[in-house]
């Protein structure tokens, strides 16, 4: 079945896509950019032009000229009286996530993986023949693992059970699960602006309504607006990062962790705490306030940043009777996490801590080099001071995040715009820069982006179309 994107819709995921270029081509770009990074799946019926020259306030003849452009790079094609679709992407263009040896992908903020790893998968791979044996994967996760997680909560002062825990393939799953299984239609969810996109994908999917919360790098979590959108939305959930927020990495203060317990509690909502970058602490002296032990708490873990994202194994700490649900709710879009996965977990598990030293240690050095470059390259820009996580929410002073992706992109750099991290538009004077890879990758990725910046701000923008094609 084909889709259609609607002019609201198209508008708030294209955020400020408007450069210092003509409108049209900067239009066209941001769809672009739309296609390449997969939120415009192939097939989509675009808005008609009026619709779309309405809702985005500028001509029509603008529209036009964009949906031409895009037309001539072969990204979409229209069909009298039946409108404008999205094509498959072209042999020249990037899929999602895929770039050609020389990109430097910064799209994702994944760390390489724990260098032990290999050691750990070779000494699970002796046990073959015993994992075979049994149907390798169930739905709520093997025991083993689930007591060595609820333990690991214990030692960080949360008494857990193993019927507290459900092992999930990664934290995303659960994010979905939870979306799936305790939300229904027209809910409202509250979520921070700027936030980790998935979940909040997870979240629209299921047809909640996400009303954003706003926290800042500088500033951590807006309070009032917090306190207004209990009262006034009465959020059946909230989804919080309180530690190593993602992107901005900021930590929750004990006064923004009770106002979010105190809201919660008051109007019954449910928090659902991603702590997948929890541990991700850099310079070990931003101790989060911890949430109360609660009923009403979900919390979701995962091994893909500490550890490895390929190691697809994540899960939920909840009350036995949300695990039972979440567990009943799984095999429509997932039967279990694989058994293998799950072995080299349990060994991997008491050795967290261990682990996410050695991971701060490798995130200083990115994140140090990504600064000091950045200040030095692009002085202009406002560059903020974290402690942990994977990324820096940098100002870049003007709404120019899309066509300043775009450039990058063309020069082998791809990025993801600071609009996609929001909850209902803006954020175009931002970009992530995540610090998971190599410093000198990293002082690579700056160097281009000056370039990029330069061309940007300078208005003759990206190089033409055919550089495109075959550079990106
Ligand atoms: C905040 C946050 N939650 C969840 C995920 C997804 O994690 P996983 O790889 O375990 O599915 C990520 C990965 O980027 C993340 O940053």
């Amino acid at each position: 079945m084909d889709s259609r994107v609607s002019a609201r819709t198209l508008a708030a995921s294209l955020g400020g896509w408007r450069g210092n270029g003509p409108a049209y081509e900067a239009l066209a770009d941001g769809v672009r950019l739309l296609c390449l990074d997969n939120r415009l799946a192939p097939a989509t019926a675009l808005p008609a032009e009026r619709e779309l020259a309405a809702t985005l306030g500028v001509s029509r003849t603008t529209v036009a000229a964009a949906y031409q452009s895009l037309r001539d790079t072969g990204h979409i094609e229209s069909l009298r009286g039946s409108g404008s679709v999205t094509l498959p992407l072209r042999r020249t263009d990037p899929g999602p996530h895929e770039s050609d040896a020389e990109t430097i992908d910064l799209q994702q903020a994944s760390p390489t993986a724990w260098p032990g790893l290999p050691g750990i998968m070779a000494e699970v791979i002796q046990d073959a023949p015993a994992l075979v044996a049994r149907i390798g994967y169930d739905v709520v996760g093997d025991v083993g693992l689930r007591t060595a997680i609820a333990e690991h909560y214990g030692q960080r002062g949360l008494p857990t059970s193993a019927d507290q825990i459900l092992v999930t393939t990664g934290a995303q799953s659960a994010i979905h699960l939870i979306a799936s299984v305790l939300l229904h239609r027209a809910d409202r969810v509250m979520i921070e602006t700027p936030t980790y996109p998935h979940a909040a994908d997870a979240f629209r999917r299921v047809g909640a309504r996400l009303v954003g919360v706003p926290v800042d790098s500088s500033h951590g979590w807006d309070l009032e607006r917090a306190e207004q959108t209990f009262a006034r939305a009465l959020p059946s959930l909230a989804y919080l990062m309180p530690d190593f927020h993602n992107p901005t990495g900021r930590t929750m203060t004990a006064e923004e962790t009770n106002a979010f317990v105190g809201g919660a509690r008051s109007v019954g909502t449910l928090l659902v705490l991603d702590e997948t970058t929890a541990q991700l602490d850099i310079d070990r002296r931003s101790v989060s306030a911890a949430f109360p032990e609660d009923e009403g708490v979900i919390r979701v873990g995962s091994l893909g940043k500490t550890v490895w994202g390929g190691l697809r194994v994540g899960w939920v700490r909840a009350a036995p009777d949300v695990v039972r649900r979440l567990a009943s709710g799984r095999p429509v879009h997932d039967l279990g996490t694989p058994e293998l996965e799950q072995a080299i977990a349990a060994r991997l598990i008491p050795r967290l801590d261990e682990i996410a030293a050695q991971r701060g240690t490798l995130l200083r050095a990115g994140r140090d080099s990504l600064v000091e470059e950045l200040k030095r390259l692009l002085p202009e820009w406002d560059v903020p001071e974290v402690h942990g996580g994977v990324s820096l929410w940098v100002g870049i002073g003007e709404p120019l995040s899309t066509p300043l992706v775009m450039s990058a992109r063309a020069r082998g750099l791809a990025l993801s715009a600071g609009s996609r991290f929001a909850v209902e538009g803006g954020h175009d004077r931002r970009l992530r820069v995540p610090f998971t890879a190599s410093p000198s990758t990293l002082r690579r990725a700056v160097g281009i982006l000056r370039s990029a910046w330069d061309d940007v701000r300078g208005g003759s923008a990206i190089p033409s179309r055919t550089d495109f094609a075959t550079v990106v």
